[in-house]
């Protein structure tokens, strides 16, 4: 029987997908295996989220401090990322998934960037879920670039318009809600430079698990941990529950 109140699905479930390198040694394997193997935990959770109901599924791909890895790994990770974005746009076409991306996508390899302009442009019109990878991100270089846009962009700026609504509306996430629920895999317990403005109050769910392990259980077991917190903004207790 399914353990999860269907009444209080995370509108918005982001995921740091971590722990593909750690699997692929344990099973003997190179780097970019765990990485090719990562994708179908990505299927899966997909597959899961759009079955809930979850509106927005955020995957965390590959952050800015990822140039730093060895370049034979980022040359791996970009034909992958090409590879299955071009593999599953079909897919994503006809259940209903729009995609977007958060992060600098010019800074990507030019195939990269216009096979997620493609994918993109192909299913902007879909409803059912919006699917948000997070390529070339670092949330500190999206809050310094919203500053500067604020300047460039806003008319008349005063400081008193400066706000965390104004702030917001020009973040990589503009019209997309913050996350209710944030999960990463592989037992680390930081945010590495992920969504950091979006996640101010966020739950937090760490899974012990590698990325390319995850699965549907553990998706549902994640929202089940979300759904027996108590999100108290600030309040307390007596006032989210009043005893009437
Ligand atoms: C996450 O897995 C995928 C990316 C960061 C691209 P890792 O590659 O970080 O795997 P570990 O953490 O080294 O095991
Ligand atoms: C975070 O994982 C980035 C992604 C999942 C894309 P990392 O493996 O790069 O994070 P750190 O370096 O261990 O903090
Ligand atoms: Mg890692």
């Amino acid at each position: 029987m399914l353990s999860l109140d269907l009444l209080k699905i995370p509108n918005h479930i982001a995921v740091i997908m971590d722990g593909n390198g750690r699997w692929a040694k344990s099973q003997g394997k190179d780097r970019l295996f765990g990485h090719a193997a990562g994708v179908e935990a990505v299927r899966d959770t997909l597959k899961a989220a759009k079955e809930f109901g979850v509106k927005y599924l955020t995957l965390y791909a590959f952050s800015t401090e990822n140039w730093s890895r060895p370049q034979a790994e980022i040359d791996g990770l970009m034909d992958l990322l090409i590879d299955a974005i071009t593999s599953e746009l079909d897919s994503l076409e006809n259940n209903g998934v729009r995609l977007l991306t958060i992060g600098d996508i010019n800074g990507l390899p030019e195939n990269c960037r216009k096979g997620m302009e493609n994918a993109i442009e192909k299913t902007k019109e879909n409803k059912g879920i919006t699917l948000i990878l997070a390529l070339n991100y670092s949330a500190r270089i999206e809050i310094t670039k919203a500053v500067q846009s604020i300047l460039l962009n806003e008319k008349n700026i005063s400081i008193e318009s400066i706000t965390p609504e104004l702030i917001s509306k020009h973040l990589f996430t503009k019209n997309i809600p913050d996350p209710e629920l944030l999960i990463r895999t592989s037992g680390e317990n930081r945010v590495s430079n992920f969504m950091l403005w979006q996640i101010a109050y966020t739950e937090l769910h760490f899974a012990r698990i590698y990325w390319p392990e995850f699965r549907r259980e553990h998706f549902i077991a994640a929202i089940e941990d979300y759904q027996n917190r108590e999100r108290r903004f600030g309040k307390i207790s007596e006032q989210i529950h009043p005893i009437i």
